[in-house]
């Protein structure tokens, strides 16, 4: 079962202003109980604003790890690439020892690409906090309605994505449910109808998220149909 607590925000840029005092947090917290910040990112637009914003914040990164949650399979430097926006956004701009960026090898194709990144996240164990998206069809990583996956792998190789390109990598429900804070970034009047089927209970792969503490979803008026 999934525990949801909705935080309502007036539009897309208040969404990612409290991800980013979210974030801040987490990291503080996380630092000080463990020294060290386990993060993985999100694809989007709604995420995107989010890195720029860290970019202006320039927090102390020295001990973040960052990872993604999924990535398009594509070449490394192409700019529809998952890692490349959040690279352009912020990660280039940040002085964080680059060894401490995990970015998914999806240049090499899903199946490859996944079995390489299963290895680098493999002694990881709980991430302290995952971002995600959600698509209007209520997808969130490369995770996608109506897909099956072996439920016990920890990265996928997708394949046939509605959205493109049709081949990704992904991190399973189950391992970015080993998290202690999962936070959803939604916005806009596309998400609507998806939202509405969260709410009402129905199995969407958003809905499949299920970390022990629950998950906060960062929401505008606009997508939560008010
Ligand atoms: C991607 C993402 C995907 C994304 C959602 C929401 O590859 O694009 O990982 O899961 O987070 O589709 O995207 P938006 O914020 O752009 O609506």
């Amino acid at each position: 079962m999934q525990a949801l607590r909705w935080h309502i925000q007036d539009d897309a840029e208040a969404v990612a202003r409290a991800a980013l005092t979210y974030m801040i947090n987490a990291a503080t917290r996380a630092i000080a109980e463990r020294g060290v910040f386990h993060l993985v990112l999100a694809g989007g637009s709604t995420p995107k604003r989010v890195y720029q914003l860290l970019a202006q914040a320039k927090p102390d990164t020295r001990h973040w790890h960052v990872y993604m949650g999924d990535e398009r399979c594509l070449p490394a430097d192409d700019p529809e690439r998952n890692s490349k926006m959040a690279f352009n956004a912020w990660l280039a701009k940040d002085s964080m020892p680059r060894e401490q960026i995990f970015m998914m090898p999806a240049e090499l194709g899903p199946e490859q690409g996944a079995a390489a990144y299963q290895q680098t996240i493999a002694n990881v164990g709980q991430f302290d906090m995952v971002l995600l998206g959600m698509g209007e069809d209520g997808h969130t990583a490369s995770l996608f309605p109506g897909h099956h996956h072996d439920l016990e792998e920890t990265v996928h190789a997708v394949y046939h994505s509605p959205k493109p390109p049709p081949e990704r990598i992904s991190l399973s429900a189950k391992r970015l449910s080993q998290a202690c804070q999962v936070v959803f970034l939604v916005a806009g009047h596309g998400k609507q109808e998806a939202v509405q089927q969260w709410r009402e209970g129905v199995d969407l792969p958003v809905a499949n998220i299920t970390p022990e503490a629950g998950v906060d979803v960062l929401i505008d008026r606009t997508a939560m149909g008010e």
